[in-house]
């Protein structure tokens, strides 16, 4: 029987990560029915990792959440060459003299899946999920022929690699086929497939699909440093896990690009769906100065390819109006199913695009749809004309208020600049209710239209007015529901500055800007008090924003807002449960080795809410190693460089005492 195993995993392995089979598709399958009838003989003798047991799962009801041990993060996208080379600079500027090589891989359209090893043996697998926790998906992953079960040769003794999984073009077309002679389900696209697949309750399901996998990047290793993430590519290869052979080394940026424009070209040859191509720094190293943004790391970029493009016809061109007033034509289309999605409106972005592409009602035009970005109409097939085609004009009326339209003479934008124009109010409010601002459940598009058609909201202030009894008039609030979303929006009002601003809709004031701002300035108060130059001083803050900002809080509108939110004893400072802002300002940890009282994304997490530098590397920039349990060989580095190292307790007593002094001087400021 172990010889059997060894074979099949071999088999496997050439198949899968060599791309080399040795033996044919039946020969393999006798092998298999072989080594079952001999296990059938001796149950007791079958081992978890037999290449039998890959559907040995049972059907489980719900999948347990998991909580990744270091973020599963996201990429930036580049849409243009010369997004790609923004970035390129970029990198070059963080590294000053430092030279960075690069790794260019397909980005394929899959579903990312987190695979932990212990002693070498698959342990967990768990989906990206929010990218903090996932969900445990381990008996389907073991289904997937492509994912080891044990890893072989000089492995890590733990490790955690993430990857994608995903459905093979002409697999992806086979299935199909056949579920639509079977009348069963068929999915849209690979990747539909593949999430579909991997999401399965009985894992006997999953089984039948025909799942792939490629590693491409790291999460752990105890033990292991890798100094470039080619090295790390082939070391999992090593180990038996697949990677993909278009994964190519680029000694300078030239070649990159060349990469870039080949697969896109070569595209539609690949076996699977890719999207675009994600270009990586090699040098481990330097990842640590090159930092991230919000949620995705400077080290590496996603290159787009053109988006897929169809042709349709145009049923109507509607002027809608958002947030910040901006009337924007959006198409209405006849449906059109465009790579997997059926689309049915697209965007003309501004009037002076309808006159560029000399669009009309009733043309015929080509639309593509780029990433997730929304579709957009590309041209006009001219040829196609009836000559009853109508052409359109700016709305001289707001379409929702009836109020007047201007533009700005350095703008191509035309505004309705009513500001109690109950579009941009409502649209006002989603944007101060989303998740990633104040964060209040159940005021969605309807709600949030009808709290203003009522008048019952002038601004978001109002929110905090709203009575339980008001609501419950409304058809759309059974009486529960009327307490939830009064109760969710008492809840918003210590979301803190950082959120507070970015709800607020400042122009050019992103999520990451907001961050930097409430982080600079603790305070509202201070904030409003700031002109654009002192605004420029904080890291992160340009010109465009900065002057944004400043006209901003020059508006009596504005101060009104503000001072209502205040009355409504809505946060308007940095302080989160008690934590006084930057109270590590400029100090970089690292951690290494397993923390006991929380895990180590809980710990990064708190030292970049007090402002410091959670790195994942040594450098001469690190103020504190913080040592867990079994801590790996950053503890020998971190002696040999002499940098100050703690234990988790003194950590502990970092943060609080870091704290305690901080809030008793801001007692003592009276502020
Ligand atoms: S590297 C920091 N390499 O694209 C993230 N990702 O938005 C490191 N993806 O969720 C990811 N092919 O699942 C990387 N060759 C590749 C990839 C790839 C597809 C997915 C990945 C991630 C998403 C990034």
């Amino acid at each position: 029987m172990e010889r059997l195993r060894k074979k099949i995993r071999e088999h496997d392995y050439h198949y899968y990560v060599l791309n080399q089979p040795e033996i044919s598709d039946a020969e393999y399958d006798q092998l298999m029915e072989q080594l079952k009838a001999l296990e059938a003989q001796a149950p007791k003798l079958v081992t978890a990792d037999s290449p039998t047991q890959r559907v040995g799962g049972i059907p489980s009801r719900t999948f347990e959440p998991v909580r990744h041990a270091a973020a599963m993060l996201s990429l930036e996208n580049a849409f243009t060459e010369q997004q790609l080379d923004a970035w390129h600079q970029r990198v070059i500027k963080a590294l000053e003299q430092q030279k960075a090589t690069f790794v260019v891989e397909p980005k394929i359209d899959g579903v990312s899946l987190a695979l932990t090893y212990d002693q070498g043996i698959l342990i967990r697998a768990a989906t990206r999920g929010d990218g903090t926790t996932g969900e445990e998906v381990t008996a389907n992953a073991k289904t997937i022929r492509a994912i080891p079960l044990r890893l072989q040769g000089d492995f890590p003794k733990y490790m955690e690699v993430r990857g994608e999984v995903f459905m093979g073009i002409s697999d992806f077309q086979k299935y199909n086929q056949r579920g639509s002679l079977r009348k069963e389900e068929t999915f849209a696209n690979p990747r539909n497939a593949a999430a579909g697949s991997l999401r399965q309750k009985d894992p006997r399901i999953t089984a039948q699909r025909p799942l792939r996998f490629f590693t491409h990047s790291y999460g752990a290793a105890t033990g292991k440093e890798f100094k470039t993430h080619w090295d790390f590519l082939l070391c999992c290869q090593r180990w038996g896990l697949p990677i993909t052979e278009h994964a190519k080394r680029c000694s300078d940026f030239d070649e990159v690009q060349k990469y870039c424009r080949a697969l896109e070209q070569k595209r539609s040859e690949l076996p699977y769906e890719a999207d675009g191509v994600v270009v990586k720094v090699n040098e481990i190293p330097l990842y640590e100065n090159l930092g991230m943004t919000l949620k995705s790391p400077r080290w590496a970029i996603a290159y787009k390819f053109l988006a897929h493009q169809v042709t349709t016809r145009i049923l109507d061109i509607i002027p809608s109006v958002g947030r910040t007033g901006v009337v924007t034509p959006v198409a209405s289309l006849e449906p059109v199913s465009c790579a997997g999605v059926t689309i049915s409106s697209a965007t003309l972005h501004n009037y002076d695009e309808v006159e560029r592409l000399k669009v009309k009602i009733g043309d015929r035009v080509m639309i593509q749809r780029a990433g997730d970005v929304i579709p957009q109409v590309v041209k006009v097939i001219e040829s196609t004309r009836s000559g009853h085609e109508r052409s359109v004009s700016v709305p001289s009326r707001c379409p929702v208020c009836g109020g007047t339209i201007t533009r700005d003479a350095e703008e191509v934008a035309y505004r309705c600049i009513n500001p109690a124009c109950s579009a941009q109010l409502v649209r006002s409010v989603l944007h101060y209710a989303s998740r990633v601002a104040m964060d209040i459940e159940g005021l969605g598009e309807v709600v949030a239209e009808a709290l203003v058609e009522k008048k019952w909201i002038h601004d978001v202030a109002d929110l905090y007015e709203l009575k339980a009894e008001n609501l419950r008039q409304l058809p759309l609030f059974a009486d529960k529901k009327a307490q939830k979303l009064i109760d969710a929006i008492a809840n918003s009002r210590d979301r803190g500055l950082a959120r507070l601003l970015f709800g607020l809709g400042i122009r050019h004031v992103g999520e990451r800007s907001a961050m930097d701002l409430a982080r600079y300035f603790g305070s509202m108060d201070r904030l409003m008090k700031a002109k654009a130059e002192e605004l420029q001083k904080v890291e992160g803050i340009g010109p465009v924003v900065a002057q944004s900002v400043e006209e901003f809080f020059k508006q009596s509108q504005s101060k009104t807002l503000i001072k209502k939110l205040a009355e409504a004893k809505v946060s308007m400072t940095q302080t989160e449960k008690g934590r006084g802002p930057q109270l590590l300002r400029g100090v970089t940890l690292v951690f290494t080795g397993e923390l006991s009282e929380m895990t180590r994304e809980e710990a990064e997490a708190l030292v970049r809410q007090l402002g410091g530098v959670a790195a994942s590397s040594l450098s001469r920039k690190t103020a504190y190693v913080v040592a867990g349990k079994t801590p790996g060989s950053k503890l020998d580095k971190a002696k040999r460089l002499g940098v100050k190292i703690i234990n988790e307790a003194e950590f502990q007593r970092l943060i609080q005492h870091e704290g305690k002094v901080t809030r008793s001087t801001r007692l003592g400021q009276g502020t």
